[in-house]
């Protein structure tokens, strides 16, 4: 069984994992806007997989015999001001995913709830990637300046993510 304070933190988590999906779908779709479907792919892949991990702490509340519950979202921005403006929201909001992830950890080493540890060790693993990713396309963004020629083949490079 989970405690109840676990279970509520992973329903928390869930909440959070669909809304980092929602924010990737809407700077998806700006990116789309603003010309740069390379882009646009990217963060439509993220999105998808954000839903992924939303689905696997769904999966292990219920196998462990708790209860999941959905809570509504915030609107996400429609305007991000620029490809690194997007991008560093991203990482903004990865790192404080990062402080849930790593809050969850503890509250199940504390409750000595030695199945949420090992469930939750792909995520901490997972984070390390997130951000470190996050924040080498903010760096590049930062080198290029504004140079409209480099921004296009990043475009390419990061259209060319696969599922
Ligand atoms: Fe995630
Ligand atoms: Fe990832």
């Amino acid at each position: 069984m989970l405690s109840p304070d676990i279970e509520s933190a992973m329903n928390t988590q869930i909440a959070a994992e669909l809304y980092s999906s929602h924010l990737y779908l809407a700077i998806s779709a700006y990116c789309e806007s603003e010309g740069l479907p390379g882009f646009a792919s990217w963060f439509r892949i993220q999105s998808d997989e954000e839903r992924e991990h939303a689905l696997k702490f769904l999966r292990h509340v219920v196998d462990r015999g708790g209860r999941v519950m959905l809570t509504g979202m915030d609107a996400p921005e429609s305007d991000f001001g620029s490809p690194q403006g997007a991008f560093e929201q991203a990482l903004a909001h990865e790192m404080n995913v990062t402080m849930m992830i790593d809050g969850l950890y503890g509250m199940a080493v504390q409750h000595g709830d030695y199945a949420s540890q090992v469930f939750l060790q792909w995520f901490v693993t997972e984070q390390v990637e997130e951000e470190r990713t996050a924040g080498e396309i903010v760096q590049t963004l930062k080198n290029l300046g504004n140079d409209p020629a480099s921004l296009l083949i990043l475009d390419r490079e990061l259209g060319a993510r696969q599922p």
